[in-house]
């Protein structure tokens, strides 16, 4: 089975205007070395009117950190007041886009089927999606977190190959941690990604399931980022707060150094 390679993403949410983007990657450029690159993918999830910025200062420094977005459209283009379409984002050398994010999914409504159809958007214009899964306290509490995660999954590669499903990456954040200082205990992480990956296996296949990416995330930090990646189904962070501050994303990235 080949190796998965880690993937770390700054999920930046409506933080850091431009010039504060600049400053913070600036930071990053001396903190992360070749030898991180060569560890892990890193990605950092910018706010829309960021990215050309954040482009123009990876491309112009060369530094080694993937563009990501934290939405698109699924439409090519249109009548869609205030919408980006994926193609917009694939112009400027975006790599990720995350889909289906747990605030998208409850302040703005986003539903399973207009998750599904924002992943096939993204395949199709060349980038890679994140598809967010992960439950409600109240769900935790009740049992439901299978059901309601593995339901997700479900809506979400539904229409996809299995090499489409081999390339993506998921990534499992259970609410009642994003944010609150709250991680989910590293063997609940494991079991859930862990399920994940088994239903991964029985709708598109072993291989599917061997290789595709599987994050965790919520209060992910550099004290307890170690402890989360030796999980073998965890392979990346997907992480919000603490990507704000440059030297703690980096003792993220650099968590095999801890
Ligand atoms: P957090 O957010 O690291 O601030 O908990 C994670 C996320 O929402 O992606």
């Amino acid at each position: 089975m080949p190796a998965r390679k880690p993937l770390i993403s700054g999920n930046w949410k409506m933080n850091l205007n431009h010039f504060e983007a600049t400053s913070t990657l600036d930071k990053l450029r001396y903190l992360l070395t070749k030898d991180d690159y060569e560890a892990v993918d890193v990605s950092v999830h910018a706010p829309f009117t960021d990215i050309r910025t954040v482009q123009t200062f990876l491309e112009s420094e060369k530094v080694s950190i993937s563009i990501g977005a934290q939405n698109c459209h699924w439409e090519t283009n249109g009548a869609f007041t205030g919408e980006i379409a994926p193609g917009m984002l694939a112009k400027l050398n975006v790599a990720y886009v995350i889909v289906g994010h747990s605030e998208r999914r409850e302040i703005f409504g986003e539903t399973d089927i207009e998750v599904a159809r924002k992943v096939t958007a993204v395949f199709a214009n060349g980038m890679t999606p994140i598809l967010c899964c992960g439950e409600t306290l109240a769900e935790r509490e009740g049992e439901a977190t299978h059901g309601k995660v593995t339901g997700q999954v479900h809506a979400g590669i539904d229409a996809l190959s299995a090499e489409q499903v081999a390339a993506m990456v998921i990534a499992y954040e259970p609410i009642w941690a994003i944010g609150t200082g709250r991680t989910a205990s590293s063997e609940d992480a494991q079991q859930v990604c862990a399920w994940i990956r088994a239903k991964v296996a029985e709708m598109k296949g072993a291989d599917a399931a061997a290789a595709v990416r599987i994050q965790y995330g919520g209060s992910v930090k550099g004290t307890n980022a170690a402890e989360l990646m030796a999980q073998p189904d965890i392979d990346g962070a997907l992480v919000g707060g603490a990507a704000l501050d440059a030297d703690e994303f980096a003792r993220i990235v650099q968590y095999r150094l801890a």
